[in-house]
């Protein structure tokens, strides 16, 4: 039994376009839990910081992922919107991190290596410390739960050994603070679904992501009724029927991504939609694919695009929602000062 009262935190990065994966591996489970629970939904743009980014770009996108928040059901009044560099707090409490986590864990990310490359000296150091701002930022909330997409898993299993380091370190200190039963929780990863991973449409070997150059490698939440159709049409499959079992779809990765997008989009499982669709040619389930996606995305696209002209409405909400992050952040950043042995 945890100590701590359950919430939730979580964040998209405001660089490129928001694309299905996004959507289905984040963004949908985010409607779902601001019913149950305290949420807090952050547009991570000291993260987007790690690799060049254009002023003017960079501005636009954060009100572009605030937009997506709105569009996609978010309700800013229940739920706290805001954006990361707003709240102070989260680079101090990354500071502190930095000297809790240690090198070594650091090395084993999997997404630094993605990101950086071949060309590791060159890479920023920030790029290298992204953990354990991301630790930060949900620790600093001391939140419970942290729905995210597969590829998030490592980070928060890094956020949890941040977590344990430091009430271990710190063990004696936080108790004559009178804090019982550590400072920190454990965060848990929220990831299950059918849409933990959408793969890339145009190989389902690799994970839709905003980087890759083909734009028919994923649905971007701002395209048009005609462009989903387009692109779920010209989406790689194979020769075969589909299968009407789970089994069927092993070694079948473009038929098992598009199974498991509509199985999310339709708020239902990957069983279900073997039954409806088992045998069937892939030409007449897109064409359902193609209906179900259009009849999902395109409202949310739309509201989007309202959403973006009126920047002084989202600016208000980011305002309204740093400062009520900094609400909770504050205190708690001065729990952790105290335990430090930090004056302030
Ligand atoms: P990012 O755009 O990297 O900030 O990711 C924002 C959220 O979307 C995170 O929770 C990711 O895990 C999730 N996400 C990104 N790409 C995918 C994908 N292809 N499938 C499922 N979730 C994803
Ligand atoms: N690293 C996450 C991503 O790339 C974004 C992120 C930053 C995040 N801070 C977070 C997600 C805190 C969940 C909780 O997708």
């Amino acid at each position: 039994m945890t100590p701590f009262p359950e919430r939730v935190f979580s964040g998209i990065q405001p660089t490129g376009n928001l694309h299905l994966g996004n959507y289905l591996g984040a963004i949908v489970k985010f409607v779902a839990l601001q019913k149950t629970h305290e949420c807090l939904f952050c547009v991570v743009d000291l993260h987007a910081i790690t690799v060049p980014q254009e002023p003017n770009e960079l501005r636009a996108a954060i009100r572009k992922i605030a937009a997506a928040y709105i569009a996609s059901g978010v309700d800013p009044v229940k739920n706290i919107i805001f954006n990361q560099s707003q709240v102070a707090e989260h680079a101090e409490l990354a500071w502190v991190f930095n000297c809790v986590a240690r090198m070594g864990w650091l090395n084993r990310m999997t997404q630094f290596k993605e990101k950086a490359g071949k060309d590791r000296e060159n890479a920023s150091i920030g790029l290298f410390a992204y953990p354990t701002l991301m630790a930060a930022d949900i620790l600093l909330y001391r939140a419970t739960h942290v729905p995210v997409g597969e590829d998030q898993k490592q980070h928060i299993e890094l956020a949890r050994d941040i977590a344990q380091k430091f009430n271990n370190d710190f063990a004696e200190s936080i108790a004559a603070n009178g804090h019982e039963g550590g400072f920190f929780p454990l965060p848990e990863p929220l990831i299950q679904g059918p849409a933990a991973r959408v793969m890339n449409l145009r190989d389902g070997l690799k994970k839709m992501s905003k980087s890759d150059p083909s734009e028919y490698s994923r649905i971007s939440l701002s395209d048009d009724s005609d462009t989903i159709a387009q692109k779920v049409r010209k989406a790689k499959t194979d020769p075969e029927p589909l299968p009407t079992d789970k089994d069927g779809l092993s070694g079948r990765p473009e038929a098992e991504n598009l199974i498991g997008i509509y199985a999310a989009l339709n708020d239902s499982t990957t069983e279900a939609v073997l039954q409806q669709f088992g045998g069937a040619q892939f030409s007449a389930f897109k064409q359902q694919l193609v209906d179900l996606a259009v009849a999902k995305l395109g409202p949310i696209g739309a509201e989007m695009r309202r959403l973006e002209q009126d920047s002084a409405y989202i600016d208000s909400v980011l305002r309204d929602g740093s400062q009520r992050a900094r609400a909770i952040a504050g205190p708690i950043m001065n729990q952790v000062k105290d335990i430090l042995g930090l004056i302030r």
